[in-house]
């Protein structure tokens, strides 16, 4: 790695060291913490986020589809679903992140089927219902979690998938080291929960899973948990509301 890269990693490791702001409210919070970081945030992330290109894989995201992206962040997953990005009728890329969505702005222009929306990702709907929505580490950020899930159910067509990689709580870890992670990921407002993946298998049980440990940049030896979830939408219309 050069002294330029190693310079990025350190300003972008100083930013996580210092923690998500705590004023103003979450969409502020996210400008305040992500907008330094936005130039190096792809290639920073991409040591720590893993699991990504498998989920868009799982989700078997065919021609003609329409796809929706909650939590887009920089727009990266363009780059990851490469030559299927084109065969799509539509990939909307949702973020509540300036800084971050002008990163994914530059990325979308060089497509015709991507639309890049600032909105909340617990509320936004598409005007039309879709045949994927993804959410690549995004819901552990999302205070309201349990909203924003039941809302990506809404958006699908019957017999659509929803599909989540994120960081979370395994109910095999024990509890020291789950209280460690809990403690270590709030810091930058990342929340990790032993309830969104059961959530997650409430609300579509068709489901396929996969709990993985992940390597951290800079932190030999240390493997953080996370999991993958591809749920289906049944055939026929269904209450997506949620039971705890
Ligand atoms: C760790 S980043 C992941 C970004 C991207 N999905 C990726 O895999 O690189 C989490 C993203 O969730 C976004 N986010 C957090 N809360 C949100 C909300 N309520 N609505 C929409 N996006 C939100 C953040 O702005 C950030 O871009």
């Amino acid at each position: 790695m050069s002294l330029i890269s190693l310079a990025a990693d350190a300003r972008i490791l100083w930013r996580m060291a210092c923690g998500q702001p705590r004023r103003g409210d979450h969409a502020a919070r996210l400008q305040a913490f992500y907008a330094p970081q936005a130039g190096r945030y792809d290639a920073f992330r991409e040591r720590l986020l893993h699991g990504r290109a498998d989920l868009l894989d799982r989700l078997e995201i065919a021609e003609g589809m329409r796809v929706v992206e909650l939590g887009c962040g920089t727009g990266s997953s363009l780059d990851r679903m490469g030559p299927r990005s084109g065969c799509c009728a539509s990939i909307q890329l949702v973020d509540l992140c300036p800084a971050l969505l002008a990163v994914a702005r530059k990325r979308a222009a060089a497509h015709r089927n991507v639309e890049v929306i600032e909105a909340d990702a617990a509320r936004w709907q598409p005007a039309v219902a879709v045949d994927r929505v993804f959410l690549s580490y995004a819901l552990t950020m999302i205070p309201d979690w349990e909203t924003t899930i039941a809302n990506a159910v809404a958006m699908l067509k019957p017999g659509g998938r929803l599909g989540v990689v994120d960081f979370h709580l395994p109910s095999t870890g024990s509890a020291l080291a789950n209280r460690l992670w809990r403690r270590w990921f709030a810091h930058d407002g990342v929340q990790l929960s032993d309830a969104h993946l059961p959530a997650l298998l409430r609300l579509l049980p068709e489901a396929w899973t996969d709990e993985r440990r992940a390597s951290l940049p800079y932190l030999p030896g240390l493997q953080a948990p996370y999991y993958l979830y591809v749920g289906q939408r049944g055939a026929v219309a269904q209450d997506v509301s949620i039971t705890r």
